[in-house]
């Protein structure tokens, strides 16, 4: 049963699937004419790990650009997420671009895939704007262990945690604190009209429910169930997308925090292996 959280989350993210398939920051006419959805970040860190015929699962798939931009490299993929839009859309494209032979797309919260997927992946991968949209990281960590084939390796490349810390109202002048670190598992009502790919659109399912996590709380239930963490990288700069205020774009661009392109962390950047019992 989706609970109510759950609900809220899924209304508005199905809303989004049509916003961001018209928009720039996608790019999907970019992405069909033969360029990566992916940012030089994941790229460089997971890209050696990935070539033809690694079997890669992508968890909160979204509308399968990412996915896809694998399946171009070479991988085996399979495409997961909760919106029925995001999942129809990714399916879509996958014909558009020839890549149905390489490219899966199964609807399914994360926390019931082994209900609805079988098999075991080379590749775990999870990116930018996923994990605050899970409640239970324990569980969330037992689907990836799930999915994980011995010697396989999980890669998440995300929002640093830090980075939703601050006030909306927040300055490059006054970075102040606006949320906590610590949520204990409840999550932030956020009902707020717009999209991060389109301030201005007016939505209909403007309540969403989302949560922080430390890394503590990221990592923690990961090592819990052997995996070996091999890195733990943080990074001063981040990929187009969040849309606060303080943020511009470098030379790269990449998003960094205005007067502070140095020293204020906005990504994360993990990778685990499930070592061979
Ligand atoms: C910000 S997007 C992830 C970004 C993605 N890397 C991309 O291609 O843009 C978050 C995704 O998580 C999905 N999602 C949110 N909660 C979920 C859940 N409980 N189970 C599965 N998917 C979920 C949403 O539908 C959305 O596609």
């Amino acid at each position: 049963m989706l609970d109510d959280y759950l609900k809220a989350n899924l209304q508005s993210w199905d809303e989004a699937v049509g916003l961001h398939v018209d928009s720039e920051l996608y790019d999907v006419a970019g992405f069909k004419a033969g360029t990566t959805s992916l940012s030089e970040i994941e790229l460089g860190e997971l890209g050696l790990f990935v070539g033809e015929g690694t079997t890669l699962l992508h968890l909160q798939c979204h509308f399968g650009l990412d996915t896809l931009s694998w399946a171009r490299k070479g991988a085996v993929v399979t495409g997961v997420d909760f919106s029925g839009e995001g999942i129809r859309t990714a399916r879509s494209l996958a014909r558009e671009v020839g890549l149905t032979k390489r490219a899966t797309f199964v609807q399914s919260d994360v926390e019931s895939l082994p209900d609805k997927l079988s098999g075991s992946f080379d590749v775990v991968f999870t990116s930018w704007g996923a994990l605050i949209w899970l409640g239970d990281l324990e569980r969330w960590a037992e689907v990836v262990d799930h999915f994980l084939k011995p010697g396989g390796v999980l890669y998440i490349a995300e929002f640093h945690p830090y980075a939703f810390l601050l006030a909306d109202d927040a300055t490059p002048e006054s970075l102040r604190i606006g949320y906590p670190y610590f949520m204990y598992g409840v999550p932030q009502r956020f009902d707020e009209d717009g999209d991060y790919a389109d301030p201005q659109a007016k939505t209909e399912h403007t309540v969403t429910f989302e949560w922080l996590h430390g890394f503590g709380e990221i990592i923690d239930p990961l090592l819990r169930r052997g995996l070996r963490l091999d890195f733990l990288h943080e990074l001063p700069y981040t990929v187009p997308g969040l849309p606060f205020s303080f943020l511009e774009k470098d030379d790269r661009g990449m998003l960094r925090v205005k007067r502070h392109h140095d020293d204020f962390p906005l990504t994360f950047t993990l990778k685990l292996t499930k070592e061979a019992r």
